[in-house]
This record gives structure tokens, C-alpha cells and sequence, in this order.
């Protein structure tokens, strides 16, 4: 059992404060929204992660966590600590380390003797020298940089199953010990230096970017070519070398990780790799995906200026409250902007968005109820919950006839036999091919 500070308690921080402890570690996180620690403290977690209020009561029950506000108490005997602070995109697609920066000084000012072992989680700026090391200069602490892969929704299954468990450091007694709070998970550890470590997920992400921009350039072949969106995902994804993850077509990649990485790889791309055109390309193709949802929509109406249009889901992805650059939030912004009616539901996402978008949104407390009297209907976020809607009562709830499924949510023949005409990112063709099984042979 070691003492384990960790500050931040946001997405990442509070998952590993409850997975940490579920390993049997004393957890101390420190975090300076007072709000947010109060909360936590009587197990209410301020944001929507499934499993995680469970098992962060099991930890409080156990008494393995506590949480505060002041790095003093926080880092009290701590053996480890655990730096998990936002690192936001600036405005030239660098990023902005000064939240890290100020939790690294504080660490330093508060720590006790001996110092704990510094592990960094936060995205950093790669190839700007190295930050910690800068501020970590006095001999007392030894500074590792171990990358996230939790992805939200299903961060609690990502902690206790990862794919890799990355370490980078100079000091390799530290990486060590840092590879032995990990044992338990049997994952494979990967021991690197930090820009390694740190670039390992800038790249991660950007493959996945490019995975699923290259699955929305080939839906759209396989649209005009009249090939089952389907059966193709399920031929790729069985290639080994493709794998299954990230391939499906859709409204494009939202979120805080994946926009954010691909930004920064790309600038690096454009300082290292001599271009970053490849990264641009991507993101081009992610932007087009949100925006034929409009022009679709646009071309059908003439304008969509006072046309009742439902979006189903918020959340930039399923089983988050997350609308951190959400397509679904995205596309609700612009026809907003065009002056149509935007009646929006989420079974999650409630009351966090911007006052200035609030305003113009219509909030409904059901999919059917956001699809009263509606002219078109978009699913813009893959809840599973939207999959099990009834069609037919949505089709009767509406005044139009239009269903654009930018999630593939629906079978394609349920939806047309519900009478509606059907615009759709994965199941475009107007005769479907007959079903695709898979078989060992
Ligand atoms: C991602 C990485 O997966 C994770 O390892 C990293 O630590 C943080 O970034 P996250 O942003 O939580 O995680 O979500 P992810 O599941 O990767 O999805 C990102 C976006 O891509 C979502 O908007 C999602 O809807 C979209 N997506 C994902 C697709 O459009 N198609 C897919 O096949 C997969």
C-alpha cells in the first residue's frame, strides 16, 4: 500500500483516485475548486462517468480516499503524486500548459521531505523542452511522465483493462516503482524516456483522428457506390492490422482528446515533419461530416429559417455528459445560427451548456417530445438508448417525414418501413445488400 496524492479532480483524476484505491492505495486528491471537493467528499461526482460513483463509494467506505483543497495536506506522506490538470488548446492549436505549470509549482513549494515521486498524467506540450524538469530542478523529486488512455464513457473499464500502461523517465528506480502500482492490471508496460512517453499519446490519438476520418471518406464511397457500410466496417475490422476500434462512420470526432491532439500533432507536423498535411486533411474531413448534416438539411428545405428541426443528443459521444466540441452541439449551434426552431434532448447532458447557446435551444425532456411537430429529426449522438426508440411514435410525433441517423442508430429497412425518408452516415444504400454474417470458414 503506498499514499498516493492526486491533483485534479477532474475526468481522469477522480478515476484514478477510485481505481487507485480499489488497488488498495491511500488516496489524498487535492483540487482548488472547493465546489467540486465538497461534492466528491459525500461521493457526488460532478460529471457523468458510468461505474465511477460506485466505486468511489467503495473507496470512501474503506476510508482509502480523502479529498481537499490545500496541496499541504494533500501531499502529507505522499509517496506518489499523481498530476492530472487540464492542458487546453490555444488558439494555434499548441498547448496551453499553465494550469500544469502552476500544480507543478505548488508541488514543489508543499511537498514534504522525502519529496514524492512526481507522476505527470497531463497532456503536455512535446518538443517545448521538458517543463517538469525545468520547474523540478532542486534534486529532491524524480519526475515521470505516464500518459492517459482513459477514453470517457468507459474510463472505469479503461483504468482496470488498459491496452499499455506507458512510463517515460530519466530515473529508472522511479519508473520502476511507478510500474509497480500498475502490476496488479497486467498490462503491458512500456518503460521510455517522458518525450517518448508524452508524444506516444499525441500520436495515439491522431492515428485514431485519421481512422475515423478515413471511415467517413469511405462511407461516402461506399454511398455512391452502393456497398453496405456494414459489411465493409465488419471486412475491415477483422484485418488484424486495421482492428475494429474507431471505424465507424458518423457525425465525426468530438471531445477534449482527439480535436485537441490532432491540433498539436499537426503543429508539430508542421515544425518537424516538414507539412502537416496529412493531420490537415483530417481535420477537413471531420469538419465536412458536421456540416453536410446542414447543407443536407438546407437543400431539402430551401432554408431552414423557422423549420422545426429535433437533435437527439448533446454529448460529444454515448455514456458522457461530456459537450466538449460536440458535433451534435455543433450542428444544433449552426442551425440555431440559421434561425431554425432546434428542439434538443439528452438522457444525460442537463443545464452545462453555454447561456448564450441555452438560449436558443429548445430543451425537451424526451426524444418523442423533441420530435413533436418536427420537420426532421437528426441523431446526433450514438446513446444506445436512441437505437431502442419507438419509430413509429416518432415518425407520428413529427409534422415532416426526414430522419438524418448521423450515428447510425437505426436499420436502415425499420426506419424506411416507418415512413420516413432516411439520410443516413452508414446504412446509405437505398437496397440493402443481404445481411452480412461471419463465419469461421
Ligand atoms: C480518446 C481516446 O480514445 C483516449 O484513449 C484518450 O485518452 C482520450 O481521447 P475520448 O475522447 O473519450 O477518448 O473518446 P473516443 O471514444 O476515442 O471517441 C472520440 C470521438 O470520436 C467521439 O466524438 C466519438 O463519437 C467519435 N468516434 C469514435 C467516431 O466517430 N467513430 C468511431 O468509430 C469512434
Amino acid at each position: 500500500m503506498s499514499v498516493i496524492a492526486i491533483v485534479g479532480a477532474g475526468h481522469v483524476g477522480v478515476v484514478y483516485a477510485a481505481g487507485l484505491a480499489e488497488l488498495g492505495h491511500q488516496i489524498q486528491v487535492v483540487d482548488i475548486d472547493e465546489r467540486r471537493i465538497a461534492g466528491l467528499r459525500e461521493g457526488r461526482i460532478w460529471f457523468y462517468e458510468p461505474g465511477l460513483p460506485e466505486l468511489l463509494e467503495r473507496g470512501l467506505k474503506r476510508r482509502r480516499i480523502t479529498f481537499t483543497t490545500s496541496y499541504a495536506d494533500g501531499l502529507r506522506r505522499a509517496r506518489f503524486v499523481f498530476v492530472c490538470v487540464p492542458t487546453p488548446s490555444t488558439a494555434d492549436g499548441s498547448l496551453d500548459d499553465s494550469y500544469l505549470r502552476a500544480a507543478f509549482a505548488r508541488i514543489r513549494a508543499e511537498a514534504g521531505r522525502p519529496a514524492p515521486i512526481v507522476v505527470n498524467k497531463s497532456t503536455v506540450p512535446v518538443g517545448t523542452g521538458d517543463i517538469a524538469e525545468g520547474i523540478f530542478d532542486d534534486g529532491r523529486f524524480a519526475v515521470v511522465s505516464n500518459p492517459e488512455f482513459l477514453a470517457e464513457g468507459r474510463a472505469v473499464e479503461d483504468f482496470f483493462h488498459p491496452a499499455r500502461v506507458v512510463i517515460g523517465t530519466h530515473d529508472r528506480t522511479a519508473g520502476e516503482l511507478v510500474a509497480a502500482l500498475y502490476a496488479p492490471l497486467r498490462a503491458p508496460i512500456v518503460l521510455t524516456d517522458p518525450v517518448t512517453a508524452e508524444f506516444s499519446k499525441l500520436a495515439a490519438n491522431g492515428f485514431l483522428a485519421m481512422k475515423i476520418s478515413f471511415a467517413n471518406t469511405i462511407s461516402k464511397i461506399a454511398e455512391g457506390i452502393g456497398a453496405d457500410g456494414e459489411g465493409l466496417a465488419k471486412a475491415l475490422s477483422l484485418d488484424p492490422r486495421i482492428g475494429a476500434g474507431h471505424l465507424r462512420p458518423g457525425l465525426g470526432y468530438g471531445g477534449s482528446c482527439l480535436p485537441k491532439d490532432l491540433a498539436a500533432i499537426a503543429s508539430l507536423a508542421r515544425r518537424f515533419a516538414g507539412s502537416a498535411d496529412l493531420f490537415g486533411a483530417v481535420d477537413r474531413v471531420n469538419r465536412e461530416q458536421r456540416l453536410r448534416v446542414v447543407e443536407m438539411l438546407t437543400d431539402r428545405f430551401g432554408t431552414v429559417a423557422g423549420r422545426r428541426i429535433a437533435v437527439l443528443g448533446l454529448a460529444f459521444k454515448a455514456n458522457t455528459d461530456d459537450v466538449r466540441e460536440s458535433p451534435a452541439l455543433a450542428i444544433a449551434r449552426q442551425l440555431a445560427d440559421l434561425h431554425a426552431r432546434v428542439a434538443v434532448y439528452d438522457p444525460v447532458v442537463n443545464g452545462q451548456l453555454h447561456p448564450d447557446l441555452a438560449k436558443d435551444l429548445i430543451r425537451s425532456r424526451s426524444a418523442v417530445a423533441a420530435a413533436r411537430n418536427a420537420d426532421a429529426l437528426i441523431v446526433a449522438t450514438d446513446w444506445p438508448e436512441f437505437s431502442a426508440l419507438d419509430l413509429g411514435s416518432l415518425r407520428r410525433a413529427m409534422k415532416g417525414d426526414l430522419l438524418v441517423d448521423g450515428r447510425g442508430a437505426f436499420d436502415a429497412t425499420s426506419v424506411r418501413r416507418a415512413g420516413f425518408e432516411l439520410f443516413s452516415f452508414v446504412a446509405p444504400a437505398r437496397t440493402r445488400p443481404a445481411p452480412v454474417g461471419v463465419s469461421a470458414a
